[in-house]
């Protein structure tokens, strides 16, 4: 008989053709601070992360890059590892797709469809998207191409093992219904539900175009398909292949947390290859929403890629996982915005939390030597304020059940600004200026404690850095565990005469000046044209401090200074000048027209009072190619390139050395 108690959460195992980013962080802290929260409040919890090392995709990038796949996995699953470290993500095991235990879990599991006779050998003729590693139909395509990536497919024609799934529409079907919670969100599940009422195909299963893969057990010539490959990575790591009575444990997974992109994987084909080798499915598939930055979807051509890397040493750990679980529900789409990120930092964390610590520890240390008191009695006023924390205890149970992040975290802002009130209406300050109430303060300065001790406990699995800080400033032995946090159910925890150890401020304010919070908390909606608008800032700030260097002002004044992460959202490019003509009605203009290797792009420039037409074509220049485009005497301007000028005399940059167009400047 399974333990009751255990709990295994699951992220997706992450491609080693790309470098981790936000949308990879924002999977692994949400599974990191659940796992926290069920470690918390009892439970073994077996928390998996790793990466999906096999396919075409993985092949084709190690190929570009001169190296061998496994030389591109080594290092690049490194990267992933030590962010993670950073962020403090506690998994219990980092599951490679190319290791031994893998290999052999996935073969088992082939073996075990095979047997079922789910598996016959067959020719694919359609269509493939190598960046999904997925297979499509004519019908499926959206104007010739992916209709989840929109990159251009593939069309593929070899011979193939298939896997039966057509046997499983009915089954599948009768499980989602039955099983309320299995696909969630509920919108979620209704897609699914429909997609699968649509009718279920046979699944192409094995490749024999490439080799980068887990051989198929019957027969060596042919190659798993990468998705049959990666979801086993689900049973390997709980000992599916090796541990019986590991595997026994801890499947099925109490739940897969996944992005909305790779639902369909995880709730039709890992369903269907489960009931067939008639293994238990797991509980529950979570798909949480993308993640855009500044209103614009997060890609390499856009150069806007934001690294969690450059976030940390900015701003530091909890802030930024603070941020990714607050500001959007979790299942919907998001939008980060530097402004955005900021703003939280110091209303919710500076302001709400740090300033109430501090100030908390502030009255402790004057008034009672930093020793916390024992209580004398207590009023109405505490009883509110233990109340509201029970309440705070009971719905945060139920919304991190539901993987409801946000509404945790608003539920615990919302007692944190009780404890704030509460300093506010009992007002030690007041009290320990008056002699017959100083039993009062006592009970006020003790409650403060155990509200910090509470608010602590109730953060950790979100904060895990800051919980600590505050546990060692209130001086509260060891780390908070589960004990610690079961004692919560009641009022007054706190082991009074502890001496506190007021330290540093747990969140420094980013902004000293207002200004910039005017672009801020942006609706998915707004934010394309708001992202134009902090573009435009930015180009004006460069514009200004170009101004100021060629005039030799440049001064150490921070306010000029703008960061690497702006500066990244500026996406310079080489590009080549294919024909140049003046602008009729115009001294100063010259039409362009610039080749940027993926398109052509019309450019006006205000450099005809420095150079002919002629002398212009051929040349390669650096072109500004994220700029808002701006109509100049009627035509669009799509970009600008850059110049050094002096006197109204226009010096084109150009380049050093013969270098592709469309290479990336920085
Ligand atoms: N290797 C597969 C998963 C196999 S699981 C058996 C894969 N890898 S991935 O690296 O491309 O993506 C991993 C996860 O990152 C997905 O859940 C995806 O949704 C998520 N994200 C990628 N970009 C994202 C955003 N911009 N925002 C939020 N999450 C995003 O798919």
């Amino acid at each position: 008989m399974a333990d009751l108690k255990k709990f295994y959460i699951t992220t997706p195992i992450y491609y080693v053709n790309d470098v981790p980013h936000i949308g990879h962080a924002y999977t692994t802290i949400a599974c990191d601070t659940l796992a926290r929260y069920k470690r918390l409040t009892g439970y073994d919890v077996f928390f998996l992360t790793g990466t999906d090392e096999h396919g075409q995709k993985v092949e084709r990038t190690a190929r570009k890059n001169n190296e061998t796949p496994i030389q591109l996995a080594d290092r690049t699953m490194q990267r992933f590892k030590d962010l993670w470290k950073r962020l403090r993500i506690s998994y219990s095991d980092f599951i490679r797709t190319t290791e031994p235990r893998h290999i052999a879990a996935a073969q088992k599991l082939f073996q075990a469809v095979y047997d079922h006779g789910d598996i016959y050998l067959g020719e694919y003729e359609d269509w493939y998207c190598t960046t999904c590693e997925q297979f499509l139909t004519e019908l499926q395509l959206v104007n010739g191409r992916c209709p989840n990536c929109g990159r251009p497919v593939e069309k593929l024609k070899e011979e193939s093992y298939f896997f039966r799934m057509s046997r499983y529409q009915e089954p599948l079907l009768k499980y989602i219904e039955e099983h309320p919670d299995f696909i969630q969100p509920e919108t979620r599940r209704n897609e699914i539900i429909s997609f699968v009422k649509g009718g279920l195909r046979d699944l192409s299963i094995s490749r024999t175009s490439f080799d980068w893969g887990i051989k198929i057990p019957i027969n060596p010539r042919h190659i798993m398909y990468v998705w049959f490959d990666a979801l086993t990575n689900y049973l390997t790591a709980v000992g599916y292949a090796d541990d019986p009575q590991k595997f026994e444990k801890y499947w099925p997974a109490d739940v897969h947390v996944v992005g909305k992109d790779i639902l369909r994987f995880h709730t039709v084909y890992w369903p269907t290859f489960l009931m067939s080798a008639g293994l238990p499915l797991p509980k529950k598939v979570f798909a949480h929403g993308w993640w855009q930055v500044e209103g614009q979807k997060m890609s390499k051509s856009l150069g806007n890629v934001v690294d969690p890397n450059q976030i940390i040493d900015e701003f530091g750990v909890d802030p930024f996982r603070y941020f990714l679980l607050r500001e959007v529900s979790f299942g919907l789409d998001g939008d980060f915005s530097r402004q955005a990120l900021i703003q939280r930092i110091d209303s919710d964390l500076a302001n709400d939390l740090g300033n109430l610590f501090s100030r908390c520890l502030t009255v402790i240390e004057k008034y009672r030597n930093g020793i916390v008191p024992e209580p004398v009695g207590s009023t109405e006023r505490e009883g509110r304020l233990a109340a509201q924390r029970a309440e705070t205890l009971i719905k945060m149970d139920q919304s991190m059940n539901e993987l409801a992040f946000h509404q945790v975290l608003k539920d615990i802002w919302d007692y944190i600004n009780e404890v704030n009130r509460y300093i506010v209406d009992t007002a030690p300050w007041t009290l320990v200026k008056d002699k017959t109430k100083q039993d009062r303060l006592s009970t006020v300065l003790y409650s403060l404690a155990e509200a910090l001790r509470g608010i602590a406990l109730l953060i950790a699995p979100f904060m895990p850095e800051t919980s600590e800080k505050m546990w060692t400033q209130l001086g509260l032995p060891d780390k908070p565990g589960p004990e610690d946090f079961a004692s919560l159910k009641v009022w007054g925890g706190f082991p009074p005469g502890i001496q506190i150890h007021k330290g540093e401020h747990l969140f420094p304010r980013i902004h000293s000046k207002g200004a910039d919070l005017e672009i801020s908390r942006r609706t998915a909606k707004e934010a394309p044209q708001k992202a134009s608008e902090t573009l435009d800032e930015t180009k004006k700030d460069l514009a200004q401090q170009t101004s100021e260097l060629s005039s030799g002002q440049i001064t150490g004044n921070e306010q000029n200074l703008i960061s690497l992460e702006e500066f990244a959202r500026i996406d310079l490019r080489v590009a080549e000048i294919l024909t140049a003509e003046k602008v009729k009605g115009s001294s100063r203009l010259i039409k362009l027209q610039v080749d940027l290797g993926t398109e052509k792009r019309t450019v006006v420039a205000g450099i005809a009072e420095s150079y002919t037409p002629e002398e212009l074509i051929g040349r390669k220049v650096i072109l500004v190619a994220n700029l808002k485009p701006a109509r100049l005497m009627g035509i669009e301007s799509q970009g600008m390139i850059l110049a050094a000028v002096k006197d109204k005399k226009a010096v084109l940059l150009s380049l050093d050395r013969e270098i592709d167009v469309g290479t990336k400047v920085k």
